[in-house]
């Protein structure tokens, strides 16, 4: 069958990658892609927001299953648009992916909550405040302990959240959302959090609406600079496996939030399928939910792909039928690393148009997957903040970062940076 993948980043080259390699996929196609996709792969220059194009290209190019690896097709209602199209033959297509009311979770951080709080999951205490209840809000920071986290209700390409140190900080960044509406219109209220002081890991579930498997977890980069300082990006670079995530902290993350999140969802009338990723902060020995997302992350997936064995796409279309249950799913006792190549000057103004060069054109140690790469005249260039990522597997996780920082040294481009300790704090606690 053919698979068309949604999105632009490493993750949805590494999931192309991955999936390709199943001999049930025949051509696989990219919307719009990357300079690394356009070479393996067919991009199509589609808008993942621009369901109309993409339900031409399904047509056109035959294709049979859609992964989408962006939220925001997702939140806006791209499976609910394709259930309900009149097209019977697109009704057949298989998408990957949560539904608008499932998809809430990462595209409201109050509808989030709310579910949390009535399925009893351990999350962090917050309130929820819109314009009209300023004063409230003020005194409620006021009084609240320090420091203390202020998030945007709604998607805000990762910016929507600040951990602040005193209440000046707090009422401001409160004050852009809701005032400034620096996120747009639709964020429209706010949520004032406790924070939540611990080490933070992803885990990541894939669900056919009855069965799920817990993908294996890793640990994301998520500051710019080396030792977690400077600004927050998309991510610098991912490990797995996680050391604390053992047998004894699945479980619990399986009974007080995964089997409650679904039991609840279920109870509303919702049914999830699709990919869950679940961002969990490790207070003490017991896992909080900091957020649910609808969706792979990245740089994780790019990591997480590495360690798992067998067919892929052919779990993905068990959930069609939903018979997750009856596909093997085996997590290799390898370990996988990512590091990210990012432009100068990124997160804030990256730079673009630099060449790209590979002094060695063996990849044998690790995969270069791209994100902000275009290929003009033959030629790979820079096009956005992170441009590869460099992502390799090892018998173990020292041995892993080993190769996927040799992976990094064949790759040269104008004022190119990266993060030099990934994983060495999950190194050191193993030991
Ligand atoms: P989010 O967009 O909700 O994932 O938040 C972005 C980042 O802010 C997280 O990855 C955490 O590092 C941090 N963060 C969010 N909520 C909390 C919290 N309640 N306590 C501590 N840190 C948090
Ligand atoms: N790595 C975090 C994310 O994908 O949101």
């Amino acid at each position: 069958m053919n698979l068309l993948i949604l999105g632009s980043g490493a993750r949805e080259h590494a999931l192309a990658v991955k999936l390709s390699q199943s001999p049930l996929i025949s051509k696989t196609f990219v919307a719009p892609g990357n300079g690394g996709t356009e070479s393996e792969f067919t991009n199509l220059p589609i808008d993942p927001l621009d369901f109309e194009s993409i339900a031409n290209a399904i047509s056109a190019q035959q294709i049979e299953m859609v992964v989408i690896g962006p939220e925001q097709p997702l939140v806006e209602g791209l499976i609910d648009y394709f259930e309900n199209h009149p097209d019977p033959k697109l009704k057949k297509v298989h998408f990957i992916g949560p539904n608008k009311a499932c998809a809430a979770l990462e595209g409201s951080k109050d509808f989030s909550k709310q579910v949390m709080f009535e399925a009893g999951i351990p999350t962090a205490k917050a309130r929820v405040f819109t314009l009209p209840d300023w004063n409230e809000l003020v005194q409620y920071i006021d009084n609240h302990p320090l420091p203390v986290v202020i998030k945007a209700d709604g998607l805000a390409a990762g910016k929507g959240v600040a951990v602040c140190s005193n209440r000046d900080e707090a009422i401001q960044f409160a004050a852009s959302v809701l005032k400034d509406h620096a996120f747009g219109e639709g964020n429209s209220s706010v949520l004032v959090e406790e924070f939540l002081d611990g080490i933070e890991v992803s885990m990541f579930v894939l669900t056919d609406g009855i069965h799920y498997q817990l993908l294996p977890e890793a640990k994301d980069y998520k500051r710019i600079f080396d030792n977690d300082l400077g600004p927050n990006t998309g991510g610098m670079g991912s490990v797995s496996p996680v050391g604390f995530v053992d047998e004894t902290f699945k479980a619990k993350v399986k009974d007080r939030i995964i089997d409650p999140l679904f039991k609840t969802l279920n109870f509303r009338g919702l049914s999830y399928k699709g990919f869950l990723f679940i961002g969990l902060m490790k207070v003490g020995d017991d896992p909080f939910v900091i957020e649910f997302n609808a969706r792979l992350g990245d740089p994780e997936t790019q990591t997480i792909l590495q360690r798992m064995e067998g067919d892929f796409a052919l779990a993905l279309l068990s959930l069609k039928s939903q018979t997750l249950d009856q596909v093997e799913f085996t997590v290799k006792k390898s370990a996988a690393a990512t590091v990210v190549m990012c432009a100068e000057n990124y997160p804030d103004t990256p730079s673009k148009g630099d060449e790209i060069t590979f002094i060695l054109d063996s990849d044998a140690l690790g995969k270069v997957f791209h994100a902000g790469t275009h290929k003009k005249g033959g030629k790979l260039a820079t096009a956005g903040g992170r441009v590869l990522s460099c992502t390799a597997e090892g018998e173990t996780l020292v041995k892993a970062i080993s190769n996927a920082y040799q992976t990094l040294e064949q790759v040269d481009f104008r004022g190119m940076q990266y993060r030099q300790d990934i994983g060495l704090d999950v190194i050191e606690k193993r030991s």
